[in-house]
């Protein structure tokens, strides 16, 4: 089925000049980008975004990483658009994670793990609410 998820390409692949080699797997995989947006997310963008996890120790560094400097926001269409771009990332711990993903290609550590992407269509549809409107996701 087709659906949508929400990506971000984290400060720690922007300033490594990544954006496109990581854009490139997720194309690979068959999921078209159909929105996309670079930014300096805010604080409270961030807060907002992770308020999930706002009782773990790692919350502050987490909130401070991601404001570090620009992301990518994105989101990606696909078959089983969910499922598939977690595959492609791999696990949140680069040393956890397969061959061929993006976190084992890129990643340098688990707070910065190079990608985000949505756990479920839930929370995919409240993320993408977060960074776009409707008229700007052009399938
Ligand atoms: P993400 O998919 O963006 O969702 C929450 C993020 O918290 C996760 O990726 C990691 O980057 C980060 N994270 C998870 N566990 C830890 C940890 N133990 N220390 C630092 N950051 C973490």
């Amino acid at each position: 089925m087709t659906e949508r998820t929400f990506s971000i390409i984290k400060p720690d692949a922007t300033k490594r000049n990544l954006t496109g080699k990581i854009n490139a797997v997720i194309e690979d995989a068959g999921l078209r980008i159909v929105a996309q947006r670079r930014i300096r997310m805010t604080e409270a963008q961030a807060k907002a975004f992770y308020e999930v996890h706002k009782e773990r120790p790692f919350y502050g560094e987490l909130v401070e990483t991601m404001t570090s400097a620009p992301v990518v926001v994105q989101v990606l269409e696909g078959d089983n658009a969910v499922a598939k771009y977690r595959e492609v990332m791999g696990a949140t711990n680069p040393e956890q994670a397969a061959a061929g993903t993006i976190r084992k290609l890129f990643a340098l550590n688990v707070g910065e793990n190079s990608v985000h992407g949505s756990d479920s269509q839930d929370n995919a549809k409240i993320e993408i609410a977060q960074f776009f409107t409707e008229d700007q996701i052009v399938g």
